[in-house]
């Protein structure tokens, strides 16, 4: 057993951070963050974390290098402190979607991420929805991978959208697995939309596989929305099929590039997303509801802290 916990935030998601400390009753670590005039971070305890439990709070979101590069001379920073054990504490995980050689001379960055992460001194990673779960492989060291789905699906079924109307649509191939588990906890009906990539930021949405949904309410789950070519296209195509409304539900919210635009154009009753990373002021949207992660978060650290069970927080 590890005595003090400490939590540290770095400037990734500091209202989430600090969401998790009124959880855990604490109060945030005092840390020190700047960027020297070249760029460089600089980072400095106020305190004293020898021998103590450390959870950094970082998601790796936009902008990644910056935040990624933060968390790991956070982790240096404890480990020279002499931290008993740090736990970096990843909300969102950037660098995931290279995860294999699906083509020659190519890297897989999740690797060599989980990699610098582990060999800066994390001893332990806690993450949420990892955009392949199969990741979780690459630390050598334990990983607790939480899911947002049961906070997601609280939320709809709070809508009291009438069931025998709805359908749960994957807006790809990729996420038919999510999207049935989605139906298991709030019922309706199935389809997924025929998604091909055709870039990193565009992609072709042309069928809908499943339903019907003509009149019916969809509700189109993915697992991030990132430049929201995904998303809006998906959103048309269910549209297209007669859906009378559209609403949907991600776990993390990068928006980046044109994501806002897009999502703007199309219509969506509700877009629930988590706060696993920050929305700023620009990328905020009327139809945006944001749910939190932070008790499951806070939940996990201190059973993680206290050496007890996590998987209790999958059901
Ligand atoms: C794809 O595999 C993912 O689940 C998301 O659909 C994708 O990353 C979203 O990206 P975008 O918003 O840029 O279409």
């Amino acid at each position: 057993m590890y005595e003090q916990l400490v939590l540290l935030s770095g400037r990734a998601n500091p209202p989430l951070a600090a969401e998790i400390a009124r959880y855990l009753g604490v109060t945030l670590g005092a840390v020190e963050l700047s960027n020297f005039p070249d760029g460089e971070i600089s980072v400095r305890l106020n305190q004293n974390v020898r021998g103590c439990d450390v959870f950094l709070i970082q998601p790796t979101g936009p902008s990644v290098n910056d935040t990624l590069m933060e968390l790991l001379i956070l982790i240096d920073t404890c480990k020279r402190a002499s931290a008993a054990r740090i736990t970096a504490v990843i909300p969102y995980f950037g660098y995931a979607r290279q995860d294999r050689k699906d083509m020659g001379r190519v890297p897989i960055t999740a690797k060599l991420v989980a990699n610098l992460i582990t060999k800066a001194g994390a001893d332990r990673v806690l993450t949420m929805d990892l955009h392949a779960a199969q990741i979780q492989g690459f630390f050598d060291c334990p990983v607790d991978h939480l899911y947002a789905a049961p906070i997601l699906d609280e939320y709809f079924r709070k809508l009291n959208l009438p069931q025998d109307k709805l359908v749960v649509v994957s807006p790809d191939e990729g996420s038919i697995k999510r999207s049935l588990q989605h139906v298991e906890h709030i019922g309706g009906q199935f389809a997924i939309v025929d998604k091909r990539r055709t870039s990193a930021v565009d992609c072709r949405q042309e069928n809908l596989i499943g339903g019907p949904i003509a009149g019916k309410v969809a509700i189109i789950f993915d697992d991030m929305i990132t430049t929201g070519g995904s998303m809006a296209g998906a959103v048309k195509v269910v549209t297209a099929h007669g859906a009378s409304k559209v609403y949907v539900g991600a776990t993390h919210p990068v928006f980046c590039g044109p994501a806002t635009g897009r999502l703007r154009e199309v219509p969506i009753e509700e877009i629930v997303v988590t706060n696993s990373l920050l929305i700023r002021p620009e990328q905020s949207l009327p139809n945006l509801k944001i749910v939190s992660v932070a008790p499951l978060l806070g939940e996990a650290i201190r059973r993680i802290h206290r050496n007890e069970s996590v998987s209790y927080l999958f059901d």
